[in-house]
């Protein structure tokens, strides 16, 4: 049988990175993927260039049944430490959005300085290997693989979770987690496409492709993001954030001009250009199909200066509060993350390790620790996966 100190389940951004912590920490470290190459979801993030990180890391922009959980490992590893290792690897980046950090060239620069890193330290890589079953040892763990067991003293699980199963998501690490009595939260997708019934498609499917600035809420949640129209519902950056608050049987309320007062524009208006019809008016201020949609739906027609007040203000009550109630999201298939996991109460928040199991550890997605869009979930990767490194 195979031994090594410190066995890492799962060759994805924190199991890579925790590899390499512990490696140069003088560890034996194995890292075990079923998965032909390591990385893969870092290889398709921020569409190919990788939003690893953002400034604006903090506990608010996470959701976790005890958000506080995540304050230490986030301090003690934040995202300027890790732009230092981008630095060092001679990685070009640049800011996007407010915070949001991305590669200049590919997110492959990333997996290759993870995979530099473990290797430098001497810890060796296994792929195509499957992870069976993790149980107690003589002296720690022994772990059946697709390649024989292993021994090793600790393990740490950092398979991520159940989102994108075509690639390689399985889940697994709730299980382990399980089968050694951790409590999961419920887990569901999230950072995920919202879907809506045939009745509702209807409405909207002459808009998919469609994309606009607007301000999305469900009870006391909003986000400022724009909003992309599908054929299956909607999307959009900030679609995706309001999925993770999102419950079935609620809904959402969007304003799709969140920058301006309508009613009192379209009055203004009125005074200059009335004989324009009042969705050509409308489309001054919302793309065209958006604009016809809405003046449909606020049961409005005719001229500009055929409104009165009271319509106008109609119409801005439909442009500035639709309400509308998903039926589902796209699921795993599409979803971003997954939402919920490891209960953070069973592990230690400075080590990661489980207090019930000395040398089992759980970092990254598979931790009931869930960031918002933006780079926060590589954030959490680094910061959980560097706390175990340090402390295996
Ligand atoms: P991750 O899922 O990365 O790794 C888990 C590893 O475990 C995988 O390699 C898998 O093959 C392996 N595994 C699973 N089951 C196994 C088994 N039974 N046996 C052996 N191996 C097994 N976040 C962000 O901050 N910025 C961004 O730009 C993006 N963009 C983005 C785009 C898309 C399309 C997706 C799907 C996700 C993102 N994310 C993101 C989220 C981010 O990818 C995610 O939070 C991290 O990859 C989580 O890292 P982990 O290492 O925890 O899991």
């Amino acid at each position: 049988m195979r031994s090594c100190d410190v066995l890492v389940l799962g060759a994805g951004a924190a199991g890579l990175f925790a590899a390499g912590e512990a490696a140069r920490r003088g560890r034996r470290v194995v890292v075990i993927d079923h998965a032909a190459r390591p990385g893969e979801k870092i290889r398709i993030s921020g569409g190919g260039r990788c939003n690893f990180t953002n400034f604006a890391t903090g506990p608010d922009r996470f959701l976790s049944e005890n958000p506080r959980f995540a304050v230490s490992a986030l301090s003690r590893f934040t995202a300027r430490d890790f732009v230092a290792r981008i630095d060092a690897a001679g990685i070009a980046w640049h800011e996007k959005a407010a915070g949001q950090l991305f590669c200049d060239g590919s997110a492959r620069q990333v997996t290759d300085m993870l995979v530099g890193g473990l290797r430098e330290g001497g810890a060796e890589l296994w792929l195509s290997t499957a992870v069976e079953t993790v149980e107690r040892g003589a002296e720690g763990f022994r772990v059946r693989t697709a390649q024989g067991e292993v021994a090793a003293r600790a393990v740490i699980v950092a398979t991520g979770g159940k989102s994108i199963p075509k690639m390689g998501a399985t889940g697994l690490g709730y299980r382990i987690a399980q089968s050694f009595g951790l409590r999961v939260t419920e887990t569901r997708p999230a950072l995920v496409p919202l879907t809506f019934a045939d009745q509702d498609l209807a409405g909207v499917r002459p808009m998919a492709g469609v994309s606009l600035p607007a301000r999305i809420a469900v009870g006391k949640t909003a986000f400022d993001e724009p909003l992309l129209f599908t054929h299956r519902g909607l999307s959009g950056p900030g679609i995706l954030q309001i999925s993770s608050y999102w419950r079935e049987g609620e809904e959402i309320e969007a304003d799709l001009l969140p920058s301006t007062d309508l009613a009192r524009a379209l009055a203004a208006l009125r005074g200059q250009s009335g004989r324009q019809a009042l969705h050509t008016a409308l489309a001054g201020f919302l793309p065209d199909k958006v604009a016809a949609w809405s003046v449909a739906r606020a049961g409005l027609s005719g001229r500009l200066a055929d409104q009165s007040n009271a319509r106008l203000d109609q119409l801005a009550g439909a442009v500035h509060r639709w309400r509308i109630k998903p039926v589902g999201s796209e699921g795993y298939r599409t979803a971003e993350v997954t939402l919920g996991g490891v209960d953070t109460a069973a592990l230690d928040a400075r080590t990661m390790q489980a207090r019930t199991v000395p040398g089992l550890y759980f970092i990254g997605e598979v931790v009931d620790v869930t960031g918002w869009l933006g780079g926060y979930n590589f954030q959490w990767a680094w910061s959980s996966a560097w706390a175990a490194g340090q402390a295996v």
